[in-house]
């Protein structure tokens, strides 16, 4: 059953609801200053473990417990950044909390710098995203006019600013460590780990980055207790807890951001909220995350005889009716990522959304792992000669072989986000890709969109 929540996007509908009286109108900044006036640095990380808030950048991890790495420097300062890049493709959650509801990203940057003993956090937002960036202008400027910023945010002696920055829109740039690196006006390219950004982040002090919809979670999982919080999710017995915004796009016939429990089902998400396929078509398809998750098919059934896998709920079932949780998708063999879903037709060709993923990869390969920047080159010049007739079953093969020898092979997860896809659809569209071959590509829809 659907739970829909009203928390983060509680503004979302009301006038004004970008600026500071609305927010305070529904209890905002409470939090933030309970926090600062109350609360030591460790009943803040304690507390927020307690909300079970796993990343809702993609990776998943638990918000708590990254804050907890954090150790005070002797010498240098710690910072807060938020990863607002969203260029995840089919993503587009970030951005609505930006723009409806911009002061609990401020709140969430006060509390969240109190829990990681910083000062001073960097919100670092896509630069194309304009209105995100002027709504968090005026934001900022609403609290720190306030006093709710500053030398002695709320009257407490524990200095806190925030500030914008825009990225350089690459979707590399979405990776934490190059994120640091454009944060700190070099060319956005991973870094190595370690050392962690928590050991040395942005500007060479330890830092940790978060998504900008974790961040903006805090205040609500504060709000409610962040036992109760985590309560609300189906998934809460497995440390997945709260709420969170799912989106939908794609070859739905009401595409959006919808927050909910977490919990949901992709049946749910793709017939209720997405209000069903397009022209009341098949389902052929849903990437369930972002577009670095491998695809998911409607005839796919759970398999989970032993009791100890966490999907033996579900064994027998349509992958359609599993939760939407992080490691229940990491055991359905894909990514719950942004939890944002592209749903795809049968009216729509598999081989061609495969090609246009696939260039998409390569065009924003940052080139400095061999593995990933000649291995997403040789995918899309495969696609290419499939896609055009030319291919052969051999070729088909090596689609394989190439993808399989990015994964594990590269600084940064990019690698794994371009060929865990790559590996799904060949697994997956295997008698699609191959009728192009023996087709000489006559047997495709020639459709991308219905
Ligand atoms: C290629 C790539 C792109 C990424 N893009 C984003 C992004 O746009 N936004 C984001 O929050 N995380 C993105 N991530 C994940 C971040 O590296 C990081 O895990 C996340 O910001 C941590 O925040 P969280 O723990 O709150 O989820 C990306 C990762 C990779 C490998």
């Amino acid at each position: 059953m659907i739970k829909h929540t009203n928390y983060l996007s509680r503004t979302y509908k009301l006038p004004d609801g970008h600026k500071l009286a609305a927010y305070e109108g529904v209890g905002g900044y409470k939090q933030a200053r309970r926090a600062l006036s109350t609360m030591k640095r460790e009943d803040v990380v304690e507390e927020v473990k307690k909300a079970n808030l796993r990343g809702r950048g993609g990776a998943g991890f638990a918000c708590g417990v990254k804050w907890s790495f954090m150790r005070p420097h002797p010498t240098k300062p710690a910072y807060l950044v938020i990863n607002a890049d969203e260029g995840e493709p089919g993503t587009f959650k970030d951005r609505t909390i930006m723009e409806l509801n911009p002061h609990s990203v401020v709140e969430g940057c006060i509390i969240g710098c109190l829990g990681i003993g910083a000062h001073a956090a960097y919100i670092d937002v896509r630069d194309e995203l304009h209105l995100s960036k002027a709504r968090l202008w005026e934001a900022i400027k609403e609290a720190r006019a306030k006093g709710y910023l500053g030398k002695r945010p709320f009257g407490v002696d524990y200095e806190v600013e925030v500030y914008v920055h825009t990225g350089g829109g690459a979707y590399i740039c979405g990776e934490e460590t190059a994120l640091l690196n454009s944060l700190e006006g070099r060319r956005g390219e991973p870094r190595f780990k370690p050392p962690f950004p928590a050991q040395v982040g942005a500007f060479g002090c330890p830092s940790t980055v978060n998504n900008l919809e974790t961040i903006a979670a805090i205040p609500t999982a504060l709000e409610l207790g962040c036992e109760e919080f985590s309560k609300l999710s189906a998934l809460h017995d497995v440390r997945d807890g709260g709420t969170r915004l799912f989106g939908v796009s794609g070859h739905v016939k009401t595409p959006g951001v919808f927050e909910c429990c977490v919990g949901l089902t992709l049946r749910e998400l793709v017939y209720d909220l997405g209000g069903g396929v397009l022209g009341d078509a098949k389902l052929l398809g849903v990437i369930p995350g972002g577009s670095s998750c491998p695809i998911l098919r409607p005839e796919e059934i759970v398999h989970a005889p032993d009791e100890k896998s966490p999907l033996h709920r579900w064994h027998g079932q349509s992958v359609l009716d599993v939760p939407m949780g992080v490691d229940t998708y990491r055991a359905l063999g894909t990514m719950l990522g942004t939890c944002c879903a592209i749903v795809l037709s049968d009216k729509a060709d598999p081989v061609l959304a495969f090609h246009n993923l696939m260039r998409f990869y390569r065009h924003e390969s940052c080139g400095q792992c061999t593995p990933c920047r000649e291995g997403t080159g040789w995918i899309e010049r495969i696609l290419d000669k499939i896609v055009a007739g030319e291919g052969s079953m051999e070729e088909l093969n090596l689609l394989h072989d190439v993808a399989s020898g990015i994964m594990g092979n590269t600084i940064c997860a990019f690698g794994e986000g371009a060929a865990m896809p790559a590996l799904g659809f060949v697994q997956k569209f295997r008698p699609e890709l191959e009728a192009y071959v023996t087709s000489g590509g006559k047997s495709g829809t020639g459709r991308l969109t219905p």
